[in-house]
């Protein structure tokens, strides 16, 4: 995995780029303070810097050192995080201050082992506390480095593959600089949300251009690759659309618990079953006139579930004595009313409106205008 550019060249580009174009008021950039680095790396862990920014200075403001945060209430640190969002952090800085007043005198250890123990604290976030807040040659692997190295090096397959994660950090770390790893990691940053943008990267006002190997291949957003989409299992059945002579369509109630529980659907039946037996032994219908009409697929957290939906005119109906409140027969036009599972009201419309193209649709006559 050589490349032509030099890691002190690299450096150079990206340095002397910083020098004119980077961010250098920040709010946490104003007091060089490990509190504030890595209050604001906590912070711009999952949030943008204009969120972040007004929270940080309330954060501070509050509590405007490591030994103020760590005798606060948790109470009181939820109430100036509500509205970040994951709230997961809150707590962990909160117990972060606790732990680094008990065990190290409140004061951030200088280094990667130690910071990375802290609750909250993963290696990107040791990496920019130490090269940030220290001063140290640590190296940070947040989304913006990662962005401009897989592109720098044209890396394929998704940065959340650990074999992709690994070389991507020992990219990471062979071009930190030993001298101003403050200003780099903060360059590589900015670089990566200022420049090296997620969907339309502005490679012409980059310092990094001219060797930039996904750049050379003419479209650098084809990197990072894509999470890969899971592999849903497929679940196919068939939809019974039971239209009698009023034109109303056989509606059944979902069991109160699982999939669209307690709302209105239409009968199911297994896809290799016979419709037409499966109507009369379970819907006491008489029918003909069988018909594939339309396929479609509705797609669950944890499967697909393809749907053929058949048509069937229903001459004769005749229930058990006992018939259940389970079934209902429903005009077409009024299924707006009815608490319908969301797919199987669009299923039905786009049913009905198709066949309102033809003289005489499965739902009787054309609708007036
Ligand atoms: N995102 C994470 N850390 C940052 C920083 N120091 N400046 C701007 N954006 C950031
Ligand atoms: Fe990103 Fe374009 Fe610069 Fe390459 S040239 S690092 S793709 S901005």
């Amino acid at each position: 995995m050589t490349h032509p550019l030099l890691p002190k060249h690299f450096q150079q580009h990206v340095l002397n780029w910083f020098n004119k174009h980077g961010r250098k008021n920040l709010p946490w950039q104003q007091k060089k303070s490990p509190y504030h680095v890595w209050l604001s790396e906590i912070m711009l862990q999952q949030t943008q810097v204009t969120t972040v920014t007004p929270y940080f200075q309330r954060f501070i403001k509050q509590f405007p050192n490591l030994s103020s945060l760590a005798a606060a209430q948790l109470d009181e640190v939820l109430n100036l995080w509500a509205g970040l969002g994951y709230y997961a952090r809150a707590r962990n800085l909160l117990r972060c201050a606790q732990m680094l007043e008990q065990k190290y005198a409140g004061k951030f250890p200088q280094n990667l082992i130690q910071l990375q123990t802290l609750p909250g604290i993963g290696r990107s976030t040791a990496g920019a506390i130490l090269s940030l807040g220290f001063d140290q040659a640590a190296a940070i692997l947040d989304g913006n480095v990662k962005r401009v190295l897989t592109r720098f090096h044209a890396i394929a397959g998704w940065p959340g593959l650990s074999a992709v994660n690994k070389k991507l950090w020992e990219l990471a770390e062979r071009y930190t600089p030993i001298q101003q790893t403050a200003a780099y990691t903060q360059a590589m940053m900015d670089l990566g949300a200022l420049i090296c943008t997620r969907t339309q990267p502005k490679c012409d006002q980059c310092p990094l251009q001219t060797h930039c190997l996904a750049y050379n291949t003419g479209n650098p957003a084809h990197f990072p690759s894509p999470k890969p989409s899971k592999k849903l299992p497929i679940r196919s059945i068939q939809m019974l659309i039971l239209v009698n002579q009023q034109q109303e369509i056989l509606l059944e109630k979902r069991p109160p618990t699982g999939i669209w529980g307690g709302l209105w659907s239409l009968p199911e039946c297994p896809s290799d079953a016979d419709a037409k037996n499966f109507s009369k032994k379970h819907y006491y219908c008489e029918t003909e006139k069988v018909r594939q009409a339309m396929q479609m697929r509705h797609t669950f957290s944890h499967f697909h579930l393809d749907i053929q939906a058949v048509v069937m005119q229903v001459n004769k109906w005749h229930p058990p004595l006992m018939e259940s409140d389970r079934i209902v027969w429903y005009n077409v036009q009024q299924l707006q009313k009815k608490g319908l599972a969301a797919p199987i009201k669009k299923l039905i419309q786009q049913l009905n409106n198709s066949t309102y193209t033809h003289s005489n649709g499965i739902f009787g006559k054309a609708p007036r205008k």
